[in-house]
């Protein structure tokens, strides 16, 4: 890879996926605490599709010659008010992920690399359904409301979740 410009940002995004991951993660044990297990397992299949972001861009470095610099990641917010409030923060988180691919798409594209252009469609695509299943869940959640037993039947739904990727 000929832009060292871009194998920065690529590792930075590498280092946003994993951290993405871990904050996922942290939502699950958030959940884990409240005995909402289906929750919890949503959350965990979560951080498994970012560990897998973070391991398409991983691989896709070395295949064009470049070299993975692992970046720290931050201590993820552990505490929450409610499903409502942490459902909020994915959908953002999500929006803020999106920006991020978009920046680096449009990097790839100022600095004549195609191939990582075309690879990020991939991960434009991948945001869309990102953003609209975060969405999906929060409109559920807000529905909800403080109504326990809904909040058990989406808790339920929610532990059918397989992985996409
Ligand atoms: Fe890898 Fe949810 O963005």
């Amino acid at each position: 890879m000929k832009s060292k410009k871009l194998l920065k940002a690529l590792n930075d995004q590498i280092q946003f996926e994993f951290s993405s991951a871990y904050s996922y993660l942290a939502m699950a044990a958030y959940f884990e605490s409240q005995n909402l297990p289906g929750f919890a397992h949503w959350m965990i299949m979560q951080y498994q599709e970012e560990t897998a972001h973070a391991m398409k861009l991983f691989g896709y470095v070395h295949d064009r010659g470049g070299q993975v610099t692992l970046q720290a990641i931050d201590q993820p917010e552990a505490r929450f008010k409610s499903p409502l409030d942490v459902f909020e923060k994915v959908l953002a988180h999500e929006q803020e992920v999106s920006k991020s691919i978009n920046a680096l798409y449009e990097l790839a594209g100022r600095e004549n690399d195609y191939p990582t252009v075309v690879t990020l469609q991939w991960f434009i695509t991948e945001q869309v359904e990102e953003e609209k299943t975060a969405q999906e869940v929060l409109e559920q959640v807000r529905i909800i409301g403080n109504h326990g037993v809904s909040l058990l039947m989406l808790d339920r739904q929610l532990g059918t979740r397989g992985t996409q990727h």
